[in-house]
């Protein structure tokens, strides 16, 4: 069988077994069955598959056509340019998640032009906390745009942990990456980066963040039914749901930022398609300013920002 014809079976197969978006998913596991690139695909249709590839490819068409998401097939989803490493264990990233580091970037830049600094493109003396960290995609593509930042990475998962240190390794910033396990900012996150001087049982709390972001857990569980069974069958609970309305984890995400983050310091905090009502009312003074919501391309209220005052 050669490509061409390869592709145009693959193509029919997930478009019988209801596959969103089947002709891309048919073309992604036959590249990645090939280790080829696009371009080379639609040089080459005449080339012709060997048997152990025609049988690779009709293996991940199988896996695919009975609902596994293709990023889990191929093992790696894209996100703000890079490749990450995906897995069961975590929340594949979704493009819309770009928003939360693109906000939280120009908000640094305008935090230093308000306070009569050059924008600090190396993120040097930054310390930036990623709660909920899951494959590691918002702290690394963070350690990527900002090289001199420290960033500590917060899971309640070990396993998704495990995937974010690999990832981290594979883009060579682990060594400004520290992954603690627990429940969301945890006092271990905290307490570790203070120096000696600093101990007593407040400073061991207070105040060391300039920008604390998070993408939680934020699906409603009363929403299950309606999810895509790629989503509701394959992607991990844990990092589903917030709870039955799906906003409850806010609150008190919201209120150990305060208490993290420095005077000045930055919130950044990806919203749920329905979440912003219960999330801006908690972001009230005398804790917090200059709240702000950004749009995803959808035009659905994604990120919100806020200044701890
Ligand atoms: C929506 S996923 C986001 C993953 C990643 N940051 C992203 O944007 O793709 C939420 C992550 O939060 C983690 N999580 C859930 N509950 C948590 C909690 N109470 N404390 C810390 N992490 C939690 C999950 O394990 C999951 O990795």
């Amino acid at each position: 069988m050669d490509v061409r014809s390869a592709l145009k079976q693959g193509i029919a197969q997930l478009r019988e077994s209801n596959v969103p978006s089947f002709t891309l998913a048919a073309e992604l596991l036959l590249l990645h069955t090939l280790s080829r690139d696009r371009t080379w695909l639609y040089a080459h249709p005449e080339e012709l598959l060997s048997e152990g590839d025609a049988q690779r490819f009709q293996a991940l068409l199988t896996r695919r056509a009975a609902g596994e998401p293709t990023q889990h097939v191929v093992g790696k989803q894209e996100f703000w340019g890079f490749e990450f490493e995906v897995n069961p264990d975590v929340l594949i990233p979704r493009p819309e998640t770009e928003h939360v580091i693109e906000v939280a970037l120009d908000r640094l830049a305008v935090r230093e032009v308000q306070e009569g600094r050059p924008p600090k493109n190396s993120g040097e003396g930054l310390l930036i906390a990623d709660v909920g960290t899951g494959s590691g995609c918002i702290a690394i593509a963070l350690a990527k745009e900002l090289p001199a930042a420290e960033i500590i990475a917060t899971d309640i998962s070990q396993a998704a942990l495990a995937v974010a240190r690999r990832n981290a390794t594979r883009h060579a910033v682990d060594d400004r990456i520290r992954f603690v396990k627990c429940n969301l900012m945890g006092e271990a996150a905290i307490s570790d980066v203070t120096t000696a001087a600093d101990s007593s049982a407040d400073a061991r709390h207070a105040r060391q963040f300039d920008l604390v972001v998070s993408n939680p857990p934020y699906v409603g569980r009363h929403e299950k039914d309606s999810l895509m069974r790629e989503v509701r069958d394959h992607e991990p609970e844990i990092a589903l749901y917030g709870g039955e309305e799906g906003y409850e984890l806010y609150a008190e995400l919201i209120r150990e930022a305060a208490y993290g983050l420095k005077s000045g310091g930055l919130l950044v905090l990806e919203l749920g398609h329905n979440s912003l009502p219960a999330v801006e009312p908690l972001l009230d003074l005398p804790h917090w300013t200059s709240v702000a919501v950004t749009n995803d391309l959808a035009g659905i209220p994604r990120v919100i920002a806020a200044k701890r005052s």
